[in-house]
């Protein structure tokens, strides 16, 4: 239950900042592990109540734990046959056999540990040719898709607030677009490609209106870094420097967090 929030601050400069804003509902619990449990009951009552929703899946640390409970739930009887999968982004370009590639993450960690069907999960094609076109062909796909019913993301590392591959700067317009990595990003994500290799320096990414598009949001946070951040999107005045005080624009988010990314909330 989100309640109105008379004191944000937003930039009367733009118009799309005199939408109404909210206060997300904030979740703290005392350890990581009892975030992924949340997370993953979050997503598994929203699987029981509707087989077939349509969920925004995001990647790297922070929803592993989670992906993992999923998977145990399928072994304890629990069918994704029917929902449809649409991910935040993928990096360009890439091998999309790549073990850090997005698409290879969500076959290791989730997709082949549950029963949903491969025609169902969408995922930007880090190996196409030009990134403009398949930005422009995944934007048709989430458009055919419409409305997910629940998104889930993660947020980004210190002074980013990514949501997505959104950096700071980012329109609340945006939809699916390409976007070149800032050093922050790619230094975070370097532990997940070997010695030696580069992180790509681009990625497709959903863009923050396709985020905010969804009936409900649930950001998770938790790895190291992230309670400036927590504090700047979730306090901070709401400004496409901060893309995650965006999500304060939507009327139905919760931002699930551990004791120690919630130290700084103000
Ligand atoms: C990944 C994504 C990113 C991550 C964020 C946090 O699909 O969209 O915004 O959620 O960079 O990454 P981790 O979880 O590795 O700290």
């Amino acid at each position: 239950m989100s309640t109105v929030d008379q004191k944000v601050s937003v930039n009367p400069l733009h118009p799309e900042f005199l939408r109404q804003a909210y206060r997300p509902k904030e979740i703290i619990l005392p350890t990581p592990e009892e975030v992924d449990r949340f997370a993953a009951e979050t997503v598994i009552e929203q699987v029981i109540q509707k087989p077939n929703s349509y969920i925004t899946f995001a990647t790297g640390g922070t929803p592993i734990g989670m992906y993992q409970l999923l998977a145990e739930a399928h072994r304890n009887g629990l069918s994704f046959a029917d929902v449809v999968a649409a991910n935040l982004d993928e990096y360009w370009p890439i091998d999309t056999s790549h073990p850090a590639s997005y698409a290879q993450f969500m076959r290791d960690t989730l997709f082949s540990h549950i029963d949903i069907d491969p025609r169902n999960c969408h995922i930007p094609h880090g190996d196409a040719r030009n990134q403009y076109e398949e930005a422009a062909k995944y934007q048709n796909v989430l458009t055919q898709l419409g409305k997910p019913d629940l998104t889930i993301l993660g947020l980004g590392p210190g002074e980013t607030c990514h949501i997505a591959f959104n950096g700071p700067g980012t329109s609340i317009d945006s939809s699916v677009h390409y976007v070149e990595l800032d050093e922050e990003t790619i230094e975070a994500n370097q532990r997940f490609f070997g010695p030696g290799e580069s992180v790509p320096t681009g990625a497709l990414t959903q863009g923050v209106a396709n985020i905010l598009n969804a009936q409900k949001i649930m950001m998770i946070v938790k790895g190291e870094g992230k309670a400036w951040g927590v504090n700047r999107s979730l306090r901070g005045p709401i400004s496409e420097e901060a893309p995650a005080s965006l999500l304060r624009f939507h009327p139905d988010v919760t931002v699930i967090m551990d004791e120690e990314e919630a130290s700084m909330l103000s």
